[in-house]
């Protein structure tokens, strides 16, 4: 054909799509100027790095216990990441907002739900009903397949790795004092993995929905209806 001998203008797509090179390195141009512009904003945006109200860092026997759910690997099968769809809300409450996850590093979102979701599941259960279940799952869910964990029952918390960690929670904006890193060792004298654990659980998701729950009920503080000022 006639067309094949025109030559290529010098401002023709037909340059890039004949020129591998020139090619990969526009594609390459465009993801990252894509990238910068929908990623940069997100750590200067309030609603991403503000914490929610009441949020408040783990106490030193959380943070134990975080450290262990990231130990024996809780996220391989748990995610900390409800989504804002009806099926996902129904079923774990509120979805999970990013101002709750401002202390946590890393955050436990996961990606993998082999078991439920455990953003909300402070509060959902008493602590008995945890120490049954982490000792032997069967005991209260009797098809479940999660593994047992019975050995944190008597492995005792070491409170010599809890100012270290905190330290280093502090050197990423987790708003730590001085007295309270001092005071992390004695937090967790005496107490078993399992309880570090259950604490870390119990708190799991609380700051917003205890939010939600005293802005729904009527304060005591709210002025009782005015009583008319005569009787008629
Ligand atoms: C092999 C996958 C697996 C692993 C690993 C696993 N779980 Fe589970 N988990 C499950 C399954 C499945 C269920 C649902 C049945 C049940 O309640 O036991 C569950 C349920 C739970 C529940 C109850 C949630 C609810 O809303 O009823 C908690 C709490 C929990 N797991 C905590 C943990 C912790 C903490 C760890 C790590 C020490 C862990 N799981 C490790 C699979 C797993």
């Amino acid at each position: 054909m006639a067309d094949n001998n025109k030559p290529i203008p010098l401002f023709s797509h037909e340059k890039i799509e004949t020129n591998n090179f020139l090619m990969i390195v526009l594609i390459l141009l465009v993801v990252a100027v894509g990238g910068l512009v929908e990623i940069v904003p997100l750590f200067f945006q309030k609603s991403t790095t503000e914490a929610v109200t009441g949020l408040k860092p783990y106490t030193p026997l959380q943070l134990v216990g975080r450290d262990i759910y990231l130990r024996e690997g809780c996220y391989n099968c748990h995610s900390q990441m409800i989504r804002p769809f009806r099926a996902e809300t129904l079923r774990y409450g509120h979805y999970s907002v990013a101002g709750e996850f401002v202390y946590d590093h890393p955050f436990q979102w996961g990606s993998k739900r082999t078991g439920p979701d455990l953003h909300r599941v402070g509060g959902k259960y008493s602590d008995e009903w945890h120490r049954i279940h982490l000792n032997n799952p069967r005991d209260v869910v009797p098809e479940s397949n999660m593994p047992a964990y019975a050995w944190l029952e008597k492995a005792m918390v070491d409170p010599a790795v809890v100012a270290p960690r905190m330290k280093a929670l502090r050197s990423v904006g987790v708003p730590y004092t001085d007295a309270e890193i001092a005071g992390g060792a004695e937090a967790v004298q005496g107490k078993t993995e399992q309880d570090a654990l259950i604490a870390y659980l119990q708190v799991l998701g609380r700051a917003l929905t205890d939010q939600l729950a005293l802005q729904a009920a009527p304060t005591a503080a709210a002025p009782a209806p005015a009583a008319p000022a005569s009787a008629p």
